[in-house]
C-alpha cells in the first residue's frame, strides 16, 4: 500500500460510482442496500484522497436520467442523500474537507437542498480535499444551462457574442470553481460516459473496472492512481 502521494497523482478525480444495483441483486437483496453499501465507500475514499494527493474528488451521486428508475428507487436515493448529507455534516468538516455540490437543484425537494447548503456554507473555508458531489447532475443539461445564462448576458450587453472563445462557456458551467478532471474513473465494467462532465473530461484519461463499487476499495484506489502515474498524456502535442 502506497502512503506517501504518487510523484504524479492526478490532482482531480472523478468517478463514475456504478454497480450498486447489481451489487444487491447478485446478494438476492433490494436495488436500495447497495445504494446504502455505495455510500459507504464514499467516505472510505474521500478520506483516502490526501495521503494519495489526489486535491478533487467529484462523485456521481444521481443523474439526470437517473429519474426514469422506479419511485421506490428514486424515493428511497433521495432519503439515502438526506440522510447521508446529515449524518456526514460535522465529520466532513472536522476532515477539513470543502464540499460542493453540482447539478440542477430545480427538481430536488427544499429538506434536501436546505441540508445540501448548509453542508456547502459550513466547510467554505475548509482547505482540504475538495469533495464535489453530483446530484442531479447531466452534463448534457449543464451546457444547456449554462449556454441560457450565456445567452441572457448577451442580450443584457454583458457579454460581447465576439469575444465568445473556448475559455468562454466554463465560466458559465456549474464547475467554474473547478480545474477539469485528470482522471475519470468507472466502476461495473460499463465503458460509457453516461453524461457525465461532457465539457470538462476533453481530456481526462479514463479507467473502466470491473468491480462494483460497493466493493471498491481503498487499496484499488490506490492501484488505479498507480496506473495513472504511468500514462503518457500528451494533450495533442508530440514529445521533444
Ligand atoms: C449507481 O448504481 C448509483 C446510481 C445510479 C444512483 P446503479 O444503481 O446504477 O447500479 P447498477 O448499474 O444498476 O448495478
Ligand atoms: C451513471 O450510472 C449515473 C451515476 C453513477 C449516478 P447509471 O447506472 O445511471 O448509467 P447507465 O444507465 O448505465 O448509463
Ligand atoms: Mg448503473
Amino acid at each position: 500500500m502506497t502512503s506517501s502521494p504518487e510523484h504524479n497523482a492526478p490532482c482531480h478525480v472523478a468517478i463514475i460510482m456504478d454497480g450498486n444495483g447489481r451489487w444487491a441483486q447478485q446478494k438476492g437483496r433490494p436495488r436500495l442496500i447497495g445504494h446504502h453499501a455505495g455510500a459507504k465507500r464514499v467516505q472510505e475514499i474521500v478520506e483516502a484522497c490526501p495521503d494519495l494527493g489526489v486535491k478533487y474528488l467529484t462523485i456521481f451521486a444521481f443523474s439526470t436520467e437517473n429519474w426514469k428508475r422506479t419511485q421506490s428507487e428514486v424515493g428511497g436515493l433521495m432519503r439515502l442523500f438526506k440522510r447521508f448529507i446529515s449524518a456526514k455534516t460535522q465529520e466532513l468538516h472536522q476532515k477539513n474537507v470543502r464540499v460542493r455540490f453540482i447539478g440542477d437543484r430545480v427538481r430536488l425537494d427544499d429538506r434536501l437542498t436546505d441540508l445540501m447548503d448548509t453542508l456547502e456554507l459550513l466547510t467554505a473555508d475548509n482547505t482540504g480535499t475538495h469533495l464535489t458531489i453530483a446530484l442531479n447532475y447531466g452534463g448534457r443539461d449543464e451546457v444547456a444551462r449554462a449556454t441560457k445564462r450565456l445567452a441572457y448576458d448577451v442580450a443584457a450587453g454583458k457579454l460581447d457574442p465576439k469575444s465568445i472563445d473556448d475559455e468562454t462557456l466554463p465560466k458559465y458551467l456549474d464547475t467554474i470553481y473547478l480545474p477539469d478532471p485528470d482522471l475519470v474513473i468507472r466502476t461495473s465494467g460499463e465503458a460509457r460516459i453516461s453524461n457525465f462532465l461532457l465539457w470538462q473530461s476533453a481530456y481526462a484519461e479514463y479507467e473502466f473496472i470491473d468491480t462494483l463499487w460497493p466493493d471498491f476499495t481503498r487499496a484499488e484506489f490506490e492501484k488505479v492512481l498507480s496506473r495513472f502515474g504511468r500514462r503518457d498524456r500528451r494533450f495533442g502535442a508530440v514529445k521533444a
